[in-house]
């Protein structure tokens, strides 16, 4: 596995074997690698010739200074798993190759229309430097497929949007969330977790899978079932930002008609914020 840290020497290894017909997927990341950062890697290799990988804490999505300093760095770890689950070339660059000129005064991507709601709401900013970031590191890899995981749904669309809309000629790839035994879904910031909190951190894959069931089952009153998956989640101790019901699609607010869905829901648990999600295709 190749290491780079430059835009300079990245663009040279991939446009190689671009000259050579060689397909690229390209899995973006931020390090401390988890069995669901590894399944984008074999979703990856599934895609085309090389893989690439990036690891970059990309300050400009976090909106709290602390969360981003106390973010966990594992790089050696990190290294020696992409290494054996065949990564290609692993780009780890600093913060001055993906903002030449200071974050501040870095040109941005937005995505206005699903940037605001859900996630966004609760961390203002945070998708904007999510396709800030994702934008720069694309036309620094220029891949044919980029891999991202369904636990970040709203993230998924956001980029799923920026490639239709700045027509990057890049194919985007969803990859269904990894979870670990009792439901909890992989992340980093479940190491945030004291022992008590990490028995309990499964309800929330649980509350949303029993708004799912009940629709599946026929429900249709979304806002109901929400509430009270909402006030489940609260009686385990969580501090839910939201839960809801959603189209697929846009993430608009779902109505009875509407046939693909997703449940979606956000919240702390102790210090770790949690995010899941799970989908519902009702046949008409
Ligand atoms: O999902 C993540 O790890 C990050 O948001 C991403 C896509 C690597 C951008 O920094």
């Amino acid at each position: 596995m190749r290491l780079v840290a430059t835009h300079e020497e990245i663009g040279v290894v991939t446009g190689r074997w671009r000259r050579a017909g060689e397909g690229i997927a390209f899995v973006p990341t931020m390090g401390n690698l988890h069995a669901g950062h590894l399944e984008l890697v074999r979703a990856a290799r599934g895609l085309a010739d090389r893989v690439v990988a990036s690891i970059f804490v990309n300050p400009l999505q976090f909106n709290d200074g602390a969360d981003l300093a106390a973010y966990p760095r594992t790089p050696e770890e990190d290294r020696a798993l992409l290494h054996a689950a065949g990564v290609d070339a692993l780009f780890m660059p600093d913060a001055a190759q993906v903002y030449p000129r200071g974050m501040a005064a870095a040109t941005r991507v937005e995505v206005p229309a699903l940037s605001g709601i859900l996630c966004g709401e609760f961390r203002p900013g945070h998708f904007t430097g999510v396709a800030t970031v994702v934008a720069a590191l694309f036309n620094m890899v220029r891949p044919d497929a980029a891999v991202f995981g369904e636990k970040d749904y709203q993230q998924l669309l956001i980029i799923r949007r920026l490639v239709e809309d700045l027509r990057f000629p890049i194919r985007i790839e969803g990859v269904a969330t990894v979870r670990e035994e009792d439901g909890l879904a992989y992340s980093s910031r479940n190491a945030y977790l004291a022992p008590p909190e990490r028995r309990r951190a499964a309800e929330l894959y649980r509350a949303l899978s029993g708004v799912r069931d009940a629709i599946v089952g026929g429900r249709r009153d979304y806002s109901a079932l929400a509430e009270a998956a909402l006030r489940r989640l609260e009686s385990v101790g969580f501090r839910p930002e939201y839960l809801g019901v959603r189209r697929a699609a846009d993430l608009a607010p779902a109505g009875p008609d509407d046939r693909e869905l997703r449940v979606l829901a956000a919240g702390y648990l102790g210090k770790a914020r949690l995010i899941d999600n799970v989908g519902v295709v009702l046949s008409s």
